[in-house]
């Protein structure tokens, strides 16, 4: 398979709903389960034999170049294409046309981790002589997705993007395989959405886009609930990673960090490089980015706490982003969204959400 596909990943955008994690690095490199969100979607393109690799970069460019180099390290071949402006998804498909030279294009939103048998998209393009193949997956809430109903074939009828009156639960995935020559016929230069134009245009021309379909696990890490949900399926096994390994449990403590007495990780929490809990502190399902330090006693639930930030003894963090280098004082609590930026210090007891302390 590998010398006739090429692969390409969509990792331009600016990652505004995971601010102000994305303030720092790209939502492609933030640390999920210990690797940058990237590694493991790399892994898994890699395990289905195809190690030609396109980086679409745009915003934070130079992040992805610096980590991963030519790739050698993962045994893949990567490459760089840079957009000085943003050109959106379809511009910057279009951007890297220049080092495409396989028949077939696999492209890839980079923010999604899936397990789809990236192999049997690909035969459903080849069976179905489409000319782009869409991945699609049923989700409760179709909204905050692109909507692709289909015909009783497959085929696609309609691309309808994040509409508020979606006709079915069928959404886009965010992979596709495109014959070579739909991108060489998407307007270069400019910026181009291929959700709002370039397949709206094709199903308008009559081309052929066809569905593949399936029930493999599936998540956008695009927002703050999503990364959490994520970051815990791939260190408790339930969303797959070929980066990974078997090393699944509970939770996953990286070397370096250090876990203190009657301390209590549940969730698929992960504990970074360096960084230190507390004695009887408890997390579920906390994402602890290196070098953070979660004092004595404190909670954490379902919250992204930032590189070197500090969680004060007794405070409660609970769906909560904490930026890198905050300082959250003891006996705070912090619920429901909250976002604390980067470097900002609460005093002791600054911020409660109850007045029974
Ligand atoms: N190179 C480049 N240039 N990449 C970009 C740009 C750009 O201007 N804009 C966005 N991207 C990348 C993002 O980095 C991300 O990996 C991917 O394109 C999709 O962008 P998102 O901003 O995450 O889009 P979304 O999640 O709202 O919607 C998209 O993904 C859904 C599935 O996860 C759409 O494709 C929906 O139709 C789809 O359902
Ligand atoms: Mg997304």
């Amino acid at each position: 398979m590998s010398k006739d596909v090429q692969a390409v990943i969509l990792v331009g955008g600016k990652g505004t709903r995971l601010r102000p994690l994305t303030l720092s690095a790209p939502k492609p490199m933030l640390p999920t389960a210990g690797k940058p969100f990237l590694t493991h979607l790399l892994s898994r393109i890699k395990a289905a034999g195809i190690d030609d690799v396109v980086l679409g970069t745009s915003f934070q460019a130079e992040v992805f170049e610096d980590y991963y180099g030519s790739g050698e390290s993962l045994g893949m071949n990567l490459r760089y294409v840079t957009e000085v402006e943003p050109l959106g998804t379809g511009g910057g498909i279009r951007n890297v046309l220049p080092e495409l030279s396989a028949p077939d294009i696999l492209v890839f939103n980079g923010d999604v981790l899936g397990g789809t048998d990236v192999g049997d998209v690909l035969t459903t393009h080849r069976e179905s002589g489409a000319d782009v193949t869409l991945h699609l997956v049923r989700v409760g809430d179709p909204r905050a997705f692109g909507c692709v109903p289909t015909d009783e074939t497959g085929r696609v009828t309609a691309f309808l993007e994040k509409t508020q009156d979606p006709p079915t639960d069928q959404i886009n995935a965010g992979t596709y395989v495109f014959r070579r020559e739909v991108i060489e016929a998407i307007p270069a230069g400019r910026p181009v959405s291929v959700e709002r134009e370039v397949f709206p245009e094709l199903l308008a021309r009559g081309r052929h886009v066809q569905g593949h379909v399936d029930q493999s696990y599936w998540r956008d890490m695009g927002t703050p609930e999503d990364f959490v949900r994520g970051s815990a399926d791939l260190v408790r096994g339930i969303a797959p990673s070929p980066a990974l390994g078997d090393r699944h449990g509970e939770s996953l403590v990286q070397d370096g960090a250090s876990v203190g007495p009657g301390a209590v990780l549940i969730g698929g929490t992960v504990v970074g490089a360096g960084a230190s809990v507390g004695r009887r502190a408890r997390l579920d399902g906390a994402v602890v980015f290196d070098d953070a330090v979660i004092d004595d006693g404190a909670v954490v639930e379902r919250s992204i706490i930032g590189r070197g930030a500090r969680i004060g003894r007794r405070a409660l963090v609970r769906d909560t982003v904490i930026g890198d280098n905050a300082r959250i004082g003891a006996d705070c609590e912090l619920l429901r969204g909250a976002r604390v930026w980067p470097g900002v210090q609460i005093p002791d007891g600054g911020v409660r959400f109850s007045t029974d302390v």
